[in-house]
């Protein structure tokens, strides 16, 4: 491969989030890039700033990883005394001070040839930088390069390709999820009637709320959704932590009846005004704003969609259980596709029986 086309692959993989790099490109991008950290120019201390006196032991490196990735620290000024050169990079120490986050702060639960949560659900939930990110091999466009995964046919991995792989780790079959959490692995598998593109391209190519530039065929990543939601050039990119709730890079309601609900992070992708003018489901916007008449002030977009995917159904529709219920005359809690922009629902939701309501437009 050329340096020029090297060069194209990292302006677009930087430049847009939404590209996303081929097997075969990342492995010509490894075999032609020196790791980041082993570069002169981005740690000019070389093994030392990292290896100096400090011994890894697997469970307090992100201490160490801050000395460059947080703002000035003890340990920054303890490598200057011993007049090792640090250069300040992304600080990602203040994302991981925010309320939402990856706990990496739980302390030595990292052991040698440790048993994965997926086999015994009684080892403790935790997540290190290290889980994430091999510092001997990371990449400015695979920032996970070098850590192992988990694929989507559920098999461990020793080098994960994709982002995707390293969260289906401890967000797959794992048995010791928080028991609200469901299985990633399945909510995205590509048999499904409908998924966001994450692990293969989409099934609708039919959207008329997609914004310029995506289309059906684009791939996003969880971190397109999970991450800051810090903005502009200070921005660190990556899953660490968030004032959202879900880490997630924009301000989502859940929750039903919400005085000032938002729904910022699908409007990233999805136009407004498309959603609110119903130019798909007819009904969007008495459903999303509420009404006045009934005095009900509306619900959320998670009440009828699962944002990851439906295992069930098209449109990655997917009802709330805790708002929808089935609907008392024939006990149906179901959702029936009935060409483009029609269908029929029967459940109850809102002390409204839907047995069922149907729309077409
Ligand atoms: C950016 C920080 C960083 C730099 C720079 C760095 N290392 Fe490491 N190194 C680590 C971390 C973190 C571990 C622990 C890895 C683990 O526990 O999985 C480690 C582990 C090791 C180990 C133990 C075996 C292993 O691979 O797990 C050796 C040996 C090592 N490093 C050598 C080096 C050498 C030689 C250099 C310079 C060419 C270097 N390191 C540069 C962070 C760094
Ligand atoms: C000596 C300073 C230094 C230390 C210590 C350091 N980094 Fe970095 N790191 C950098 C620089 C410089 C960059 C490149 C610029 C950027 O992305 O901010 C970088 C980039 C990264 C990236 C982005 C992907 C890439 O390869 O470009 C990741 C991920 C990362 N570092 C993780 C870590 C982790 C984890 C640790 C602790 C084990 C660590 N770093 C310790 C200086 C450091
Ligand atoms: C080594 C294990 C590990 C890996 C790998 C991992 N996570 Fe997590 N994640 C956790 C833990 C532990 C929590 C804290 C809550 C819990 O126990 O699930 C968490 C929490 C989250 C949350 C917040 C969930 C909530 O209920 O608020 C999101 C979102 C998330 N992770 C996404 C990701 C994504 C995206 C990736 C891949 C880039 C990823 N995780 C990789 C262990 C992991
Ligand atoms: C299109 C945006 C989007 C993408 C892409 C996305 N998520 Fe989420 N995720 C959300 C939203 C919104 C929530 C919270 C609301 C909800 O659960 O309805 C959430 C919740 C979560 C949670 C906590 C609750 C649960 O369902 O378990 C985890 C863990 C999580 N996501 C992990 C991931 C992982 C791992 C990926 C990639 C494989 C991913 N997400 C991709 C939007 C997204
Ligand atoms: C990072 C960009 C991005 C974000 C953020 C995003 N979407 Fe999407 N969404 C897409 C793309 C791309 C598709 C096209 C997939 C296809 O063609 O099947 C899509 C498709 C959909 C579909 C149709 C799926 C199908 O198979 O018919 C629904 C419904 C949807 N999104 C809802 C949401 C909701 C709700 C949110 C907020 C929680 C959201 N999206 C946030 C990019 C995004
Ligand atoms: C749960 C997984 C996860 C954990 C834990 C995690 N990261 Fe990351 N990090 C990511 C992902 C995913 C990206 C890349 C996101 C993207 O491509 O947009 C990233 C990106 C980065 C970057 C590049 C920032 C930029 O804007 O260039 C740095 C630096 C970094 N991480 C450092 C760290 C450090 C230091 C720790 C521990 C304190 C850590 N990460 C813990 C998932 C993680
Ligand atoms: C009351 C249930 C309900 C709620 C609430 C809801 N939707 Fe939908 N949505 C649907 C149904 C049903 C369809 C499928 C319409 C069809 O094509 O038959 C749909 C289709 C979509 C589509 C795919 C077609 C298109 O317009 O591009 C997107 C995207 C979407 N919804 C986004 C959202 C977002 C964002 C929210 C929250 C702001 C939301 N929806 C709230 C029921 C709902």
């Amino acid at each position: 491969m050329s340096k020029c086309l090297l060069m194209l692959i990292t302006f677009f993989s930087l430049a847009f989030n939404a590209f996303s790099l081929t097997k075969e490109e990342i492995d010509v991008l490894a075999q032609a890039k020196k790791p980041t950290h082993l570069l002169s120019e981005n740690n000019p201390g070389g093994c030392k700033s990292c290896h100096a006196g400090i011994r890894y032991s697997g469970s307090e490196e992100e201490v160490q990883c801050y000395t460059c990735h947080g703002p000035k620290t003890k340990a920054s000024k303890k490598l200057e005394k011993i007049r090792i050169n640090v250069k300040q990079s992304k600080d990602v120490a203040s994302d991981f001070d925010k309320p939402y986050k990856h706990p990496v702060e739980k302390r030595g639960l990292h052991k040698y040839g440790e048993v994965f949560p997926v086999t015994n659900p009684n080892v403790p939930r935790h997540s290190e930088c290290l889980d994430c990110h091999s510092p001997h091999d990371s990449l400015p466009e695979v920032p996970h390069w070098g850590v192992s995964g988990v694929t989507i046919d559920g098999k461990f991995v020793k080098k994960a390709y994709y982002e995707y792989e390293v969260c289906f780790k401890c967000h797959g079959a794992d048995a010791n999820k928080p028991v609200y959490q469901r299985n990633k692995i399945r909510e995205f598998n590509p048999n499904n009637p409908s998924y966001h593109p994450v692990v293969e391209k989409g099934k609708n190519n039919y959207l008329p709320s997609l914004k310029e530039g995506l289309t059906y065929e684009t791939i996003i990543k969880c971190s397109d959704c999970h991450g800051s939601d810090t903005k502009g050039s200070r921005r660190a990119r990556g899953v660490h932590g968030s004032n959202n709730d879900y880490i997630l890079v924009s301000p989502y309601t859940k929750k039903e009846e919400t005085l000032k609900p938002e729904y910022d992070l699908c409007y990233e992708c999805h136009r407004k005004e498309s959603i609110l003018n119903n130019e798909s489901f007819p009904f969007h916007r008495e459903h999303i704003e509420g009404l006045k008449a009934r005095n009900w002030k509306g619900t959320s977009c998670s009440t009828c969609h699962n944002p990851h995917g439906s295992e069930k159904n098209k449109f990655l529709i997917e009802f709330n259980p805790d708002y929808v219920t089935k609907e008392t005359t024939t006990n149906r809690l179901e959702f029936k596709s009935e060409g483009i922009f029609r269908g029929s629902c029967y459940l109850k939701c809102h002390n409204v029986e839907h047995n069922p309501k149907s729309y077409a437009k």
